[in-house]
Parts: C-alpha cells; sequence; structure tokens
C-alpha cells in the first residue's frame, strides 16, 4: 500500500454532495457522515474523481423519480476513479490497495458525488497507477456508451463512413476516436469554435451544424451516431445510405419514420460492463484513446457543474474531484 492509500484508510469523515429533493442545481449540498462499513461481498472506495454525466442533472431534476420512488437524501453520479481502502467479510473480487475505475449501474441511490463509496457489483477495471484519476473517472459511462453504440448497435466495420452528432461532447469525442480506431471514415458535427478539437481526435471532417442544417452537408453514411436527440435524429435518417442505421442515445426512436425512409433506427443504453471497461483503460494507457477533461470542479462547486453541464456545450468531459 503506498502512503497515499494509507492515509486514505486513516480518514473517518466521508464528504458527500446531498440531494435533498428534485430540483434545481442550488439545492446539492456537502455533507459530512462517518466513512461506511463494507457489508460481505463489498469493498469500500477511496474516491479521487468523480465523472459527471448528463443524466445526473436529468435524475436531479426529477426526470426519472417513477424509478426511484422516495431515495432522499441522494447522492448522485455513476462514475468514478479511486483506491479500495477497506473490504468486506467473504469479498474476493477487490482487494485493499487496488485501484479502480467503475461505473454504477443506472441511476444509483447512494453515488459517487462523495469521498467514499460503498461498491459490490459495480463494473471495475484496474487502473495504472500513474493514470490520472480524472481521466479514469471521465471515461465509464461515455466511453461505454460509445463502445456500445459503434459496436453492439450500429456493427461499424473498417471503410464504412460514420456521423457523429455532439462530436465535441463526453460521448461524442471518445466515438469519433473509437469509430477512427474501428478504421471508419468519420464526420463529425460540432459548432465552429469545436471544430479544430474535433478534428484533433481524427475526424475526417467536421460539419458545423450551426450555420447550416447538417443535412444539407453529408450524405451516403452507414451509420449515424447521434447524441443529440430529436429532430437531428430524424433528419440523420436522410443522410444514410439505403438499410444504414441511425443510433441514438437520447431517448426511444419511433421506427416508423426510419423505416418509411428505407433505414434503421435503435437506441443504445449504455450498460456498465467491466470488460469492456478494461478495454477502454487499456486503449487509454497505450495513448489510442485519450479523454479530454475540461474542468475539474471540488465536491463544493457541484451546483456550477451542473449548471455547465446542463448548458449543453461542454467539450469532453467535468468531473468532481472530492
Ligand atoms: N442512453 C444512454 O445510455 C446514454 C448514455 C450516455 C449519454 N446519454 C445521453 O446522450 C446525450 C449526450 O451525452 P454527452 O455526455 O455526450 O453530452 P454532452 O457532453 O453534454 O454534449 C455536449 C456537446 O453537445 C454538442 N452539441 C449540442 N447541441 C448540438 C447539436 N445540435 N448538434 C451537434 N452538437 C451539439 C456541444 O457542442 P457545441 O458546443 O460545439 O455545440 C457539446 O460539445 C445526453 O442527452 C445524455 O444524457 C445517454
Amino acid at each position: 500500500m503506498t502512503d497515499t492509500d494509507r492515509s486514505f484508510a486513516d480518514e473517518t469523515v466521508m464528504r458527500a454532495v446531498e440531494l435533498p429533493q428534485w430540483g434545481d442545481a442550488d439545492l446539492l449540498t456537502v455533507v459530512e457522515h462517518p466513512v461506511p462499513q463494507p457489508g460481505p461481498g463489498q469493498a469500500v472506495v477511496r474516491i479521487e474523481a468523480a465523472g459527471i454525466n448528463p443524466v445526473d442533472w436529468k435524475v436531479r431534476t426529477g426526470a426519472y423519480s417513477a424509478a426511484f420512488g422516495e431515495p432522499f437524501p441522494l447522492i448522485l453520479g455513476r462514475d468514478f476513479a479511486g483506491t479500495i481502502v477497506t473490504i468486506g467479510e467473504q469479498t474476493t473480487r477487490f482487494r485493499v490497495g487496488q485501484r479502480i475505475a467503475g461505473s454504477l449501474r443506472f441511476a444509483p441511490r447512494l453515488g459517487c458525488y462523495a469521498s467514499h463509496l460503498v461498491i459490490g457489483d459495480a463494473a471495475v477495471a484496474t487502473l495504472p497507477a500513474d493514470m490520472d484519476a480524472a481521466v479514469a473517472a471521465a471515461l465509464p459511462v461515455a466511453g461505454l456508451t460509445a463502445w456500445q453504440a459503434l459496436l453492439e448497435e450500429a456493427q461499424v466495420t473498417a471503410g464504412q463512413r460514420v456521423l457523429v452528432h455532439a462530436a465535441a461532447g463526453g460521448v461524442g469525442h471518445l466515438t469519433v476516436q473509437l469509430a477512427k480506431l474501428l478504421g471508419a471514415e468519420v464526420i463529425g458535427t460540432a459548432s465552429a469554435r469545436n471544430a479544430e478539437f474535433v478534428q484533433g481526435l481524427g475526424a475526417d471532417e467536421v460539419i458545423d451544424y450551426s450555420t447550416r442544417p447538417f443535412e444539407d452537408q453529408v450524405s451516403d453514411v452507414d451509420a449515424v451516431i447521434d447524441c443529440v436527440g430529436g429532430e437531428v435524429l430524424e433528419h440523420s435518417y436522410r443522410v444514410l445510405k439505403p438499410g444504414g442505421i441511425a443510433v441514438t442515445m437520447a431517448a426511444r426512436p419511433d421506427p416508423a419514420p426510419a423505416e418509411a425512409l428505407g433505414v434503421r433506427t435503435s437506441m443504445v443504453f449504455v450498460r456498465p460492463d467491466s470488460l469492456q471497461l478494461q478495454g477502454l483503460v487499456t486503449l487509454v494507457q497505450q495513448g489510442q484513446l485519450t479523454v479530454h477533461v475540461s474542468q475539474r470542479y471540488a465536491l463544493a462547486e457541484a451546483a456550477a457543474a451542473h449548471a455547465e453541464q446542463q448548458e449543453g456545450h461542454v467539450r469532453g468531459k467535468l468531473v468532481l474531484m472530492p
């Protein structure tokens, strides 16, 4: 165990950003509790960084309240990177001192916006000692969504033309890079201020969606990976080749308009997956995949982080540093 791990292990106070009711970002409040104890099969992680995803602010507003019941106080956040400081009885999956990144199932009640987290069945990947915790925490949901959209839904292969909407965003910037690694020709949509960034990710072409409709600027696409939804998805059917597919992640699509144009549509609903996450960590470690963290916020700045994420123009990812 390193000195850092030992000092984590000595901590007795857990800090967490709690949400007392559905509502605005200014409800997010830092509170202190005793560090939790792990049950059988569980471990306690000292979180070094917690990834922020758009689903977090959507949950905060009550958009998924039907799935929750009475969860308050709620701790948001699905993605984390940190070090295991304690394990429970009969815990064989984790060991003290192990540095991991992980992802919790959809909308946990006790999530990752905290200094400590109890895990049991979370999808996790082992991290190299020198990997930046913010980078690792920014990877799981966005990276797994990109991976599952490209490989499981669209089944992209080398030589195909792939259009990525919101190519500068959390999911989009990883999708562009993974599609290039698969050997695809990649076109990304972004505003002009992000054109250079998206080009730097390896995109063959960047379309400025804000000046002219993207559907007037691109055609003959095999697969669209849509990180925006709504009209952007509907207009995407027109740029696909016959039989092409538009994979969205915003909301479940109506297949009828796609079928009427001889194309397909589907939705990716990200699934935590340890093997895939380990694969993504390896790509980052090898320098083949870059996770862009545009801003690191302290726990006490969670409201500001949510406000920025909710604006919808983050480049790459935001993280909290507990
Ligand atoms: N179903 C699932 O399992 C799943 C998983 C992950 C994410 N999601 C959802 O997928 C969406 C994307 O997630 P994310 O993390 O990538 O979001 P994000 O990081 O907040 O996306 C921000 C990016 O969107 C771009 N953008 C905004 N409007 C655009 C438009 N009309 N056309 C092209 N680009 C546009 C912005 O670029 P500019 O500043 O250049 O405009 C910005 O870089 C969210 O709704 C999220 O909730 C769903």
